[in-house]
């Protein structure tokens, strides 16, 4: 099978280049202490003493949220010509979930201690009593892991609705309009991002499973009896998607489902799995619906779900292949194998060696100092480069610490305004990794970012590199 389209590539391959990062053996503690201190993510509500398992993003977690987002809707909708985008609600109507098998599949076994009444996930239990407290466990009862609320004022049976646990389903309800509308033909993609909600049993490592997360979905519908082969492409599309964006190969790896741990609806299943702080734990799943989706909706809905192919002169109901990842759960791994501490000149340094298109901020700017005869000049430098790059600008403390934070979280070019640059219209440009630096005429500065955030080589030869000290 000949592929429609490859996935384009992003530039600056991190694992064509020579790698300097020791393997990712970091405990979850530093990267929660990181993104704390460095604005990345904060515990939500936290003046109020927080809330369980929610999480919020700040200013610099925000930024990279969006650059993972972007590079997959990049390599999945823009970069590809048989996939297109939706943005569906997060409320629907509660017969979808009858239909999608939710309401009564979508259970985890659980168990609560009689003692001090947690509540555990019944397969996670190795024990006979309370992991924490040893007390006797209930015989284990299925727990729904769908959200309820309800719609409108009366708070009565028929306004139930639940929070969508995955976005999917707003694709698959929407089938025929897109299909209709777009004229498309098959194989055909829909690719949606977009929040879902759990009430998992028992969260935790930081955003590894929380009760309100973010799904980047795509469902690609195919003719049946292709269904193997383009859940092969699949998979090798999303193992090379991470290796892209940075994650080392021996970091990753594949797992194909054992029949008894499929999903309702998955006739067969693999997750591509990382090797977290807390050990290898899935990072996305590829999963075979075939056509249970569209076949549940139709015989729920009354509607026609299914496609005629005009080329073989016949009617089916297309089989389905899903990618399915987590926004947060790639933050999570993005973060954990950038993170690296190294000494330089006897001092520690931490320092995220994020892909550049990860990066939340690409280029800052920093004047040696606070001096009034500086300032203008890095203002104007400043002001040139934002538009075309994030950029931050940044004046307080020494050039040292200023340098740091921004190792910190992942800048790969600091651009230093001296004394020298009133005279001779040149800045430093300082690289993240190597720490090497070079000098370069303002006027050429743009330029030379934007083909080294490209991945053009960061030219350090020694006649006019130096290193910072
Ligand atoms: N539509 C298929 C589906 O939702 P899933 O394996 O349940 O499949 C897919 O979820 C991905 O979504 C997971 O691999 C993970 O990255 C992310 N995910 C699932 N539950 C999560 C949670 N509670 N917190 C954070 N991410 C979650």
């Amino acid at each position: 099978m000949t592929p429609v389209n490859k996935a384009g590539k992003l530039s600056s391959d991190a694992s064509e280049k020579g790698d300097l990062r020791m393997p990712a053996k970091v405990d979850m503690d530093k990267i929660v202490s990181l993104c704390k201190r460095r604005g990345l993510i904060f515990p939500s509500s936290e003046i109020y003493g927080g809330l369980a398992s929610c999480w919020d993003y700040g200013p610099m977690g925000v930024e990279l949220k969006r650059n993972v987002r972007d590079a997959w809707w990049k390599a999945i909708v823009h970069e590809r010509d048989d996939v297109v985008g939706l943005d569906t609600s997060i409320m629907m109507h509660p017969g979808v979930w009858a239909a999608s098998g939710h309401i009564d599949s979508f259970t985890d076994p659980l168990v609560e201690c009689k003692s001090c009444h947690l509540r555990w996930r019944a397969t996670e239990i190795e024990s006979k009593g309370c992991p924490k407290c040893g007390g006797e466990l209930t015989e284990p009862r299925m727990f729904n892991l769908m959200f309820k609320t309800s719609m409108g004022p009366v708070e009565e049976e028929a306004s139930t609705i639940y929070l969508r646990p995955e976005t999917a389903q707003g694709i698959f309800v929407n089938f025929d309009n897109v299909i209709t509308t777009s004229r498309r033909k098959l194989p055909l993609g829909i690719a949606q991002i977009g929040k879902s909600f759990r009430n998992e049993i028992t969260p935790g490592n930081f955003v590894f499973r929380t009760r309100e997360f973010e799904h980047m979905e795509l469902e690609y519908f195919v003719k049946p009896g292709t269904d193997e082969e383009w859940l092969d492409y699949w998979v090798k599309e999303r193992f090379d998607w991470y290796v892209k964006l940075g994650i080392r190969k021996e970091n990753l790896r594949l797992r194909q489902h054992g029949k008894d741990e499929l999903a309702h609806y998955a006739r067969d299943c693999y997750d591509i799995e990382y090797l977290f702080p807390m050990g290898w734990s899935e990072l996305e799943g590829i999963a075979n619906r075939g056509d249970f989706d569209l076949i549940q909706h139709a015989k729920y809905s009354g509607k026609e779900l299914g496609y005629y192919d005009a080329e073989a002169g016949e009617r089916y109901v297309p089989y389905v292949i899903e990618p399915s990842a987590g926004v947060d759960r790639s933050v999570l791994a993005f973060l954990i194998d950038a993170y690296d501490e190294e000494e330089v000149e006897g001092e520690k340094r931490t320092l995220l060696h994020l892909h550049h298109y990860l990066a939340p901020i690409k280029v800052a700017v920093l004047p040696l100092s606070r001096n009034e005869k500086l300032t203008p000049l890095a203002k104007e430098v400043f002001n040139k480069l934002c538009p075309n790059f994030v950029t931050d600008y940044d004046d307080s403390q020494s050039i040292g610490r200023r340098y740091r934070r921004q190792d910190e979280i992942g800048t790969p070019f600091c651009v230093t305004i001296d004394f020298e640059s009133l005279e001779d219209k040149q800045v430093t440009i300082r690289e993240r990794d190597s720490l090497a630096q070079i000098r370069v005429p303002i006027e050429e500065l743009g330029k030379n970012l934007e083909a080294k955030l490209k991945g053009e080589a960061f030219d350090a030869s020694p006649l006019w590199a130096t290193r910072e000290k």
